[in-house]
């Protein structure tokens, strides 16, 4: 079985420009690799995500949100995770089930019991190693905003929903810290990446 990499913290903390560089710095390494993000990833789940990302902020309610994303996710690992893993591969996925935890969970109203419930009913997966790029929450929606583009629903909660998501990140952390590895994310790409990298190899030289 390969390894099972997530990347996750709040929008515009860098987790895709991480997910990306780490990739290439494993394949560079001679890794068989597999990168991939969430909601989408399969052809199915990318439909999902044009459902859940756009349009106006209350166009679902928190209960079909939670089963979007899982329907989403459901497709996702049946078609190219669990096969990449079962071929050896090494997965790098942009977002898991610990998003769902925290924005279908927390954001409105406290869905984490039926979160974690659907989680181990439906998915039944967790990520082998989850690395959490922590950023301040100003910084992090600046530079999501500033990248533009029409997926703006969860952006458009504003500040107090990403300070609230960053705090909850740090604690699930606590929760599961046999997977978790928080990297401080308000330094320079190279010097975050040179972080996620050791932590990536060392997991990888464990299994
Ligand atoms: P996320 O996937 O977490 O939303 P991105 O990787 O898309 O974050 O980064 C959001 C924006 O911030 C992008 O424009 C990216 O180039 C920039 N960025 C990413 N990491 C850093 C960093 N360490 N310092 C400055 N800018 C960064
Ligand atoms: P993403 O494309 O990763 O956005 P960003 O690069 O800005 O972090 O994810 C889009 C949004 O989807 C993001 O605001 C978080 C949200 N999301 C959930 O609410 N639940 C989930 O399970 C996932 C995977 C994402």
């Amino acid at each position: 079985m390969g390894l099972f990499i997530t990347f996750e913290g709040i929008d515009g903390s860098g987790k895709s420009t991480q997910a990306r560089l780490l990739a290439d710095a494993l394949r560079v390494v001679g890794h068989n690799v597999v990168l991939t993000r969430e909601p989408g990833g399969s052809a199915g789940a990318d439909e999902i995500r044009r459902l859940v990302l756009e349009g106006d902020p209350n166009r679902w309610s928190a209960e079909t949100e939670l089963l979007l994303f899982n329907a989403a996710r459901r497709d996702h690992l049946e078609r190219l995770i669990e096969p990449a893993l079962a071929a050896g591969q090494t997965v790098v996925c942009d977002r898991f089930a610990d998003s769902t935890r925290m924005y279908q969970g927390l954001s409105r109203g406290n869905l984490r019991a039926r979160a974690d419930a659907l989680h181990d009913l439906m998915i039944g997966r967790d990520p082998d190693l989850t690395l959490l790029i922590d950023m301040d929450p100003e910084t992090g929606l600046a530079r999501a905003r500033g990248r533009g583009g029409h997926e703006e629903r969860f952006e458009d909660f504003g500040p107090d929903l990403q300070a609230q998501m960053r705090a909850g990140f740090l604690a699930l952390a606590q929760e599961f810290p046999e997977r978790f590895r928080v990297v401080d994310g308000n330094r320079l790409v190279a010097e975050v990446a040179a972080d996620v990298l050791a932590l990536a190899l060392a997991a990888l030289a464990d299994d």
